[in-house]
């Protein structure tokens, strides 16, 4: 028997109501396989700014310190629209990765059977399922690199920003993926520009270096531009993709949208030793916060994730993931996920019960 410390952090819209879900499900399964997951809560976002004034109190920064994992909701709404940049309440999200130190960010895209009409992509090319993870490096490249303006002679003004990657930093996030290959299906496609970048050259070339040390792993390289292509033509090709942080922030999102559900998709942001980070890839949509409206299976899948990627309970992920699957498959749906022609449209409760009941 395991015993596990998470940090709970709801926030804001309908973050407290997917949370609500996410917390049963982690007690059922603490009850079922016999684990001990201790909760406790802490504020972040606009809740946190209502009550200390800030969006990440340092309070929140110990707590999450102290525990094994962090499960967030979502942050931010209207209420807090008109405050500066650093104030509003996704200044928190910012602030929590990068006090985590939390270099990579996991992202599956999956297609579930139950779910292949939801895709914008033509039936034939779904109709195997897609089940992707992008493996996306968080705190390199040129969203953290040097920028600046200058004003030149006689164009005007210029602006520049820098993608710059160490072997350090390549290293890391290319062993995280490997990693996550080996978990898998030991399949990784690494996604770089190196017909053009030098740091994609130095990309590439650390990439190979560590994949020494994986031979069981199948790894291939493709320009970027090729893979946002490859991502809508044939999807089913990839299982692991691993790239820069401009890169998957951009693949990232076209990778999730092939599967057409925003209420469907988790994620991970890791770090150094075991403590991450879990949380849907939505907002806290706030033109449905407070209706049961909202579709907690994001958060639900984010829990069997920090199961597998924090605690190693591989088993535990596995029963998470069947229950929504069988769920699905029974023709259940929220309203966000359901077609024109669905019968059991359900609320947010009623979807966690049900998935609880499996
Ligand atoms: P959003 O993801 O909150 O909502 C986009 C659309 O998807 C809305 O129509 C919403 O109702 C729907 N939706 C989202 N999650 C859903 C779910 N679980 N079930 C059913 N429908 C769902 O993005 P939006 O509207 O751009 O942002 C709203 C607020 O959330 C803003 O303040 C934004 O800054 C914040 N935000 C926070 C994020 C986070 O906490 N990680 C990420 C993205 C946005
Ligand atoms: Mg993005």
């Amino acid at each position: 028997m395991g015993k596990y410390n998470i940090a709970v952090l709801p926030g804001d819209g309908i973050g407290p109501e997917v949370i609500e879900q996410a917390i049963k499900v982690i007690e059922a399964v603490g009850e079922k396989y016999n684990h001990s997951f201790e909760l406790k809560e802490g504020l972040l976002g606009g809740c946190a700014i209502d009550s200390t004034g800030e969006p990440f109190p340092k309070e929140t920064l110990e707590l999450c310190k102290s525990s094994d994992a962090v499960l967030l909701g979502a942050v931010g709404g209207p209420k807090w629209d008109n405050l500066p940049g650093d104030k509003r309440p996704e200044a928190g999200l910012l602030g929590i990765r990068g006090a985590l130190g939390l270099y990579a960010n996991l992202r599956p895209a999956v297609i579930y059977q139950a779910l292949k009409g939801a895709s914008p992509l033509r039936s034939d090319i779904v109709k195997d399922g897609i089940d992707i993870m992008v493996v996306r490096e968080l705190t390199g490249g040129m969203y953290f690199g040097e920028r600046g303006r200058v004003q030149t002679e006689n164009m005007g003004q210029a602006a520049f920003d820098t993608e710059k990657y160490s072997e350090f930093e390549i290293e890391r996030i290319a062993r995280l993926a490997f990693e996550t290959a080996m978990k898998r299906n030991k399949k990784l496609m690494s996604v770089d520009k190196a017909n053009v970048l030098e740091s994609s050259r130095l990309w590439r070339e650390v990439v190979i270096r560590v994949s020494k040390d994986y031979p069981e792993v199948e790894l291939n390289h493709m320009y970027v531009d090729n893979a946002a292509m490859q991502l809508v033509r044939n999807p089913a090709q990839f299982d692991v993709i691993v790239t820069s942080n401009m890169f998957g922030d951009i693949l990232s999102d076209e990778a999730s949208m092939i599967t057409g559900s925003i209420g469907m998709l988790p994620s991970a942001s890791l770090g150094e030793g075991s403590l991450g980070l879990y949380e849907p890839i939505h907002g806290s949509a706030p033109d449905i916060a407070g209706q049961d409206k909202a579709n907690p299976i994001a958060t639900i899948l984010s829990v069997a994730m920090m199961m597998k990627y924090s605690f190693g309970l591989g088993e535990v992920s596995d029963a998470i993931e069947n229950a929504v699957i069988s769920v699905l498959d029974m023709g259940y749906r929220t309203a966000d996920i359901a077609s024109a022609d669905t019968a059991n449209v359900v609320g947010t409760k009623e979807m966690g019960r049900l998935i609880i009941s499996k």
